[in-house]
């Protein structure tokens, strides 16, 4: 398949923005495993988090616009992609292998609406969805206390082991993509970086289950 300079162009915003998107999913994970340091230790990261004031609305914002721009481009380049790929494209059969790779545009939509939930559920923190107990000291929520809530819930748990099976799927192919965009594999790298992919993604899998499974099963109590 011809790249156009401008797909190649979008293609290289998409890495960029997959890049900060996933250092952003390390670093959220590392943080929400203080939760396994007790109550003090997660809200004392939480109240921390807060504490930088503007700085996490600066934060928000830059996240906002890599997502919103990842999403963007996203369905843009697979709408050319379906409209001008004939039945019998080697190139794009050599790159496109895997459930991950023929499911990017389903696994980013679903982790699209897994986010809005979990924004509602944790953030915005919308009434009825979980217990939001309010420290009259800090004028903080209590950070454990909503998460364990939470997670006593097998819905909840459903939900979020869902998303991040998702998760999984689209970070799995989507850094081994990353590194075919920024020219950084052949024919000898490729299956090494496709098992790099999988390999970090299988470490945010575990690490982000661990936390609902270990609840739900009576590890980390209220
Ligand atoms: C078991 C899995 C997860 C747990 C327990 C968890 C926990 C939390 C908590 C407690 C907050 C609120 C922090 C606060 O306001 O003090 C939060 C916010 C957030 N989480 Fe998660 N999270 C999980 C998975 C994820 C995943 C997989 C993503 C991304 C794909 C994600 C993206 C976010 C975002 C964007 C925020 C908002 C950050 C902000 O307030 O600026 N989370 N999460």
């Amino acid at each position: 398949m011809q790249l156009t300079q401008s797909s190649v162009g979008r293609k290289i915003i998409m890495a960029v923005t997959g890049i900060v998107l996933v250092a952003f999913v390390c670093v959220h994970l590392l943080g929400n495993s203080s939760l396994f340091f007790g109550a003090d230790a997660i809200n004392a990261y939480a109240q921390k988090l807060h504490s930088l004031g503007p700085f996490v609305w600066v934060f928000r914002l830059v996240m906002l616009a890599a997502f919103a721009i990842h999403i963007f481009f996203g369905i843009q380049l697979t709408l050319e992609n379906k409209a001008a790929t004939p039945e019998k494209n080697v190139q794009v059969k050599r790159l496109k292998t895997g459930f991950g790779a023929e499911t990017m545009v389903i696994s980013g939509l679903i982790l699209l609406a897994f986010v809005i939930y979990h924004l509602l559920h944790f953030t915005v923190r919308v009434p009825g969805m979980g217990v939001y107990e309010m420290n009259e000291a800090t004028q903080m929520v209590n950070v454990y206390t909503m998460v364990v809530t939470a997670f006593m819930s097998l819905l909840k748990v459903a939900i979020y082991v869902i998303g991040m099976v998702f998760l999984f799927l689209h970070v799995g192919h989507g850094f081994q993509s990353l590194f075919q965009t920024i020219g950084l594999s052949n024919d000898k790298s490729l299956p090494v970086m496709g098992l790099l992919s999988k390999l970090v993604a299988f470490v945010l899998l575990l690490g982000y289950i661990s936390i609902p499974l270990l609840i739900v099963f009576g590890g980390i109590k209220l």
